[in-house]
């Protein structure tokens, strides 16, 4: 059974991250991790502990009193916050990578998860089924990061042969905890208005069309990802992923189709450029070749599930 650490439970896919892996292998085999407590399934079903992923020693310590053989590091800044506080974001996202990379080598940790993100790309690459590897010119501070530490997760992985994997996430639609400074952030905030029964002003577009994923299916092909043979990963940066694609006046048009009187009011702000230098779908050959990637929610499903459990 392994031991599992996840640094950055309380977030957004830390959350439903945790509660997975605590289904799959125990509540006590699996460690959550933040600065701040979370959402109340994640403090009920197992340990939780006080954790600053920036302080490298206690970082170190805790791993090594935990007996952990596995860490998912979910720490981050998103891109539209990022871009209000550039040095603190390229701090967080790249320090907390560079200690949990270290400790793990130091502490012969089995297996690290480190998530990467859309936000690699920049607009000179494909807008349409956006290759595996292509022009990687991030525009945000959020998206340098990222690719900054997709290339640290190759690097530990081919100078000290440690098995580290990474997806680049699509925007992701979840319901346990609220958006947090993201440019896709619009598609679950979305939900909360319409679920209440307000209208909802939309900081992008209505045609601004970008890659999207609900949290079931990112949460499992983390999980696959992580259960594959080490034999059949070949992408040692970090593994496009996608689900389907879709537009503001798309999605709005699906919540409609269930709350007829939903209203939809658009009002773009300093995100839409951000948006606009991502790509508008992914393409996710390697990931379904490697290990059968194949995402399981439409957008439909995800209109279903959200408005139920909000
Ligand atoms: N969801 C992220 C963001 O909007 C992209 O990975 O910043």
């Amino acid at each position: 059974m392994p031991k599992i650490l996840v640094i950055g439970a309380s977030g957004q896919i830390g959350t439903e991250l945790t509660i997975a892996l605590r289904k799959r292998h125990g509540g006590d085999h699996v460690i959550a991790a933040d600065v701040k407590s979370g959402h109340l399934q994640l403090n009920n079903n197992g340990p939780f502990i006080p954790l600053d992923v920036l302080d490298c020693e206690t970082l170190q310590v805790q791993v090594r009193n935990h007996r952990i053989d596995t860490i998912y590091l979910l720490v981050a800044m998103l891109s539209a916050n990022g871009e209000q506080h550039p040095q603190k974001a390229w701090q967080l996202n790249m320090q907390s990578l560079l200690n949990v990379l270290e400790v793990a080598r130091v502490e012969n940790i089995k297996q690290v998860f480190w998530p990467s993100s859309i936000a690699v790309f920049g607009p000179d690459a494909p807008k349409e089924h956006c290759p595996q590897n292509t022009e990687l010119n991030p525009s945000t501070v959020y998206g340098i990061s990222k690719l900054a530490g997709e290339q640290w997760c190759k690097y530990y992985h081919s100078r000290y042969d440690m098995d580290i994997r990474s997806l680049r996430y699509p925007g992701l639609i979840s319901s346990k905890t609220l958006p947090g400074g993201g440019t896709t952030d619009y598609a679950i905030s979305i939900f909360h208005s319409a679920a209440f029964g307000k209208p909802y002003t939309c900081f992008l577009g209505p045609d601004t069309k970008l890659p999207m994923m609900y949290m079931d299916d990112a949460v499992r092909a983390t999980i696959e990802l992580m259960d594959a043979p080490a034999k059949n990963i070949t992408v040692r940066s970090s593994y496009n992923l996608a689900a389907m694609s879709f537009t503001p006046d798309e999605l709005a048009g699906e919540i409609k189709e269930q709350v007829p009187e939903f209203e939809i009011i658009y009002s773009p702000d300093q995100r839409q450029a951000i948006a606009d230098s991502w790509p508008d779908s992914i393409d996710d050959s390697c990931a379904r070749q490697d290990w059968n990637w194949e995402a399981k929610f439409c957008m439909k499903g995800i209109v279903e599930e959200m408005l139920s459990s909000i």
